[in-house]
Order: structure tokens, then C-alpha cells, then sequence
């Protein structure tokens, strides 16, 4: 089997990327442009602007991914491009673009799912580092700024084959710590500036209670097969954890340290880490940890309890937040101690880019999985 060299587009939220895999195991270049500056002002993505930077930024993007990888517009074998979910304005650039390169290059075009993406750059890494004994069933958890998914992953005949068995019920763990940031006057995005400052609190002062789910979620049953319905499940919740992050700052009134802080980083273009240290008083800081511990601590219990229940032999921990150095080190440590091994992506291909969609794309390209010139973006993209 001769390589096959896939290009790959990735627009779905905040980064605009494009990367060339050579057959689903080689990065060969991997360019992602990131919108951080434009978003940070407001504290968050907005999604008008986020379609608009895609369309600044989608053609010297490819162009540059082809040039560093080598290849060109006519030699590259198939285009891969994120389908959803994500933000749909965003999604639509980057999709159409690559349905105006597959019809006048007249190459076959594949749409990925992103949470699909995500798994598949642990996978990608892995054969990268020649680690082909892999032990299947895996259990990944996607966790991300939009995402908090625990899928039980197998391969059938050339395909992959995906089943939820646990999800966040309202925030996303990356979308907690973008909030709680935001709130604590630390801006966008909130993940790597918590995971930085979190080390020089007591991650023991605030106790945050355990999150509570009564009732099986009732869009699990939608769409289940009933033998899939009957499972146990595995569901997150980090609505509450923010409000009460937000109830300790107004009970301890830390509202006024939090504007000046708010106001010095503000004139800082862009502040460097240790601006952001040299910010904080030790009550902030310890807040920031006892949130990050208690974050990480209930993303390891759970997937470490639905590990159990569905008898895994691998873990995957991918997405944006898989990049945060206290979950790095407390998967390894439980995992060890359970005797599961834990695999995460660099920290390059944790947070969103497109060598993870060109990585998807190539059991499809193999299955021959083609996508017709008129598919959609979708918001809401379901994996299975
Ligand atoms: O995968 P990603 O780039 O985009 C989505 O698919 O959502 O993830 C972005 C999210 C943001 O919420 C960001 O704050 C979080 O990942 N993140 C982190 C870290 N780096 C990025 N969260 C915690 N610790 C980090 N080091
Ligand atoms: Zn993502």
C-alpha cells in the first residue's frame, strides 16, 4: 500500500488549522493559527468574529501546511475537514473550503467528527512512536472547552466504532475553567493560566462539595439501542462547582482585588505568567487550586469508575484540558495503581488542530467513506 498523504482543515471553534498525515501515523506539518487575541477582550469566544478570522486565515494556512509538509495542492491523496460539532458560522469555513478544493482538484473529501479528531491524536502519536500494541477496549475521556465525554472505543473490519457512556449534563470541564477565570479577573482562556497558577496554592484550603446527579439523563435514552440504555453511566456536572466559586468570592469580598487585577492585566499586551502570579494574593490563589483539585479529581474518579465497570484494558485522556498538568500527573498515578495504562497526546495535539482530523480520516480513506459535495456543517454532531 503506497503512503497517503491526507490534508486536513479544523474550524470548528477558536483555532484555524491544517495539517499534512501521511497515512494516519506521521505528522508531517501541522500549522494552527490561534484567535486568542481577538477573543480575549471580550472573555470568551464570540462567535461572529471566530467565522471571520477562519476567513482571514483558512488559505495562507493550507498554503502553509502544504509548503512545510512538502507536498502541494495536487499531490496531497484526500481532504479531511471537521464536520461538528462546534460553532456552525465557523465549521462552514473551513468546510467550504475544503469542498471548493476536493471539486477542483477533483480528490475525494471526508468529514470528520472533532470529538472523532480527538481521540485519533492519541492513536496518531502512538503509531508515531512505533507503539503498535495498543490493548483494546479503550475508554477515551474527550474533555475540552465544549466537550466532557466518556466513549468506549473499538475497531470494526477498517472503522471505528464509538459508544457514550458518560457526558457533562450542563458545563463542559474546560468551559469551568474558562468561567471561573473570567470570573477571578485572570481572561482567556482560563485553562493554562489556572493550570499555572494552581502550583502555588493550597489546594486543600476551599472544599468544594462532590457534584450531584440524581436522575439518568433523558437524552441518554433518545436515539440507545436498549441494550446500550441498560448500561451504567458515567455523567459529569461543573455548573455547580462555578456558582460556588463565585459564592466564596462574594462571601470572602474578594470582588475588590479581583477589578484591580481585572484592570492591571488589561494593560498588560498580553501579560506573561508570571503577570498573572504577581497578581494574585494568596486567597486567590488557593481558590484557583482547591478548584483545579477538585476539577481533577472528579474527571479521574469517574473515568476511573466507568474503567472499572466496563473492564478496559487501555485510557485515552484527549482534548483541550488534557494539556493540565495536575490531570497528566494524578491519570498516571491512579492509573498505575490500577494497573491501566494512560495515554494522552503532546500538549501540541491536546487542544484543537488538524493532524487529528487528517489522523480520522485514513480508516475511512482506506474503507473508501467518501463524503458527497453537499454535506452540512452540524452544530450538535453526534459520535457513534
Ligand atoms: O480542545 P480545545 O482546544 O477546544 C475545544 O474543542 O473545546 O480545548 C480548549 C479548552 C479551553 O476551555 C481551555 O481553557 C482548556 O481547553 N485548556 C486547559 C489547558 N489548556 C487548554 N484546561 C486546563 N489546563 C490546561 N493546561
Ligand atoms: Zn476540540
Amino acid at each position: 500500500m503506497p503512503p497517503a498523504y491526507i490534508l486536513g482543515i479544523e474550524s470548528s471553534c477558536d483555532e484555524t488549522a491544517a495539517a499534512v498525515v501521511r497515512s494516519g501515523e506521521q505528522v508531517v506539518s501541522n500549522v494552527v493559527a490561534s484567535q486568542i487575541a481577538t477573543h480575549q477582550p471580550y472573555g470568551g469566544v464570540v462567535p461572529e468574529l471566530a467565522s471571520r478570522e477562519h476567513l482571514r486565515a483558512i488559505v495562507p494556512v493550507v498554503r502553509q501546511a502544504l509548503a512545510e509538509s512538502n507536498q502541494t495542492y495536487d499531490s496531497v491523496d484526500a481532504i479531511a475537514v471537521t464536520q461538528g460539532p462546534g460553532l456552525a458560522g465557523a465549521l462552514l469555513v473551513g468546510i467550504s473550503y475544503a469542498k471548493a478544493l476536493a471539486f477542483a482538484l477533483d480528490k475525494p473529501l471526508i468529514a470528520v467528527n472533532h470529538l472523532e479528531g480527538h481521540i485519533h491524536a492519541v492513536l496518531l502519536e502512538e503509531r508515531q512512536k512505533g507503539n503498535h500494541e495498543l490493548q483494546f477496549p479503550v475508554l477515551a475521556l474527550v474533555v475540552s472547552g465544549g466537550h466532557t465525554h466518556l466513549y468506549l472505543a473499538a475497531q470494526k473490519n477498517d472503522g471505528w466504532t464509538y459508544e457514550n457512556v458518560g457526558h457533562t449534563r450542563d458545563d463542559a470541564a474546560g468551559e469551568a475553567f474558562d468561567k471561573v477565570a473570567k470570573l477571578l479577573g485572570l481572561g482567556y482562556p482560563g485553562g493554562p493560566i489556572i493550570d499555572r497558577l494552581a502550583p502555588h496554592g493550597d489546594p486543600t484550603a476551599v472544599k468544594f462539595p462532590p457534584a450531584q446527579i440524581k436522575h439518568r439523563d433523558r437524552r441518554d435514552r433518545r436515539g440507545q439501542k436498549e441494550s446500550e440504555s441498560n448500561r451504567p453511566r458515567f455523567d459529569f456536572s461543573y455548573s455547580g462547582i462555578k456558582t460556588a466559586v463565585l459564592r466564596y468570592v462574594e462571601v470572602h469580598d474578594m470582588h475588590r482585588s479581583i477589578d484591580q487585577r481585572r484592570r492591571t492585566l488589561a494593560n498588560m499586551f498580553p501579560p506573561k505568567p508570571e503577570d498573572y502570579l504577581a497578581n494574585c494574593d494568596r486567597k486567590t490563589l488557593d481558590l484557583v487550586a482547591s478548584f483545579q483539585r477538585a476539577i481533577v479529581e472528579d474527571l479521574v474518579s469517574k473515568t476511573l469508575a466507568a474503567a472499572r465497570a466496563f473492564d478496559v484494558a487501555t485510557l485515552f485522556v484527549t482534548g483541550g484540558v488534557a494539556a493540565n498538568n495536575e490531570l497528566r500527573t494524578t491519570f498516571e498515578r491512579e492509573g498505575a495503581q490500577a494497573g491501566l495504562p494512560v495515554y494522552f497526546p503532546s500538549r501540541k495535539l491536546s487542544t484543537d488542530n488538524a493532524a487529528m482530523i487528517a489522523a480520522a480520516a485514513y480508516p475511512k480513506f482506506l474503507a473508501k467513506d467518501f463524503s458527497p459535495l453537499d454535506f452540512s456543517a452540524e452544530a450538535s454532531l453526534v459520535l457513534r
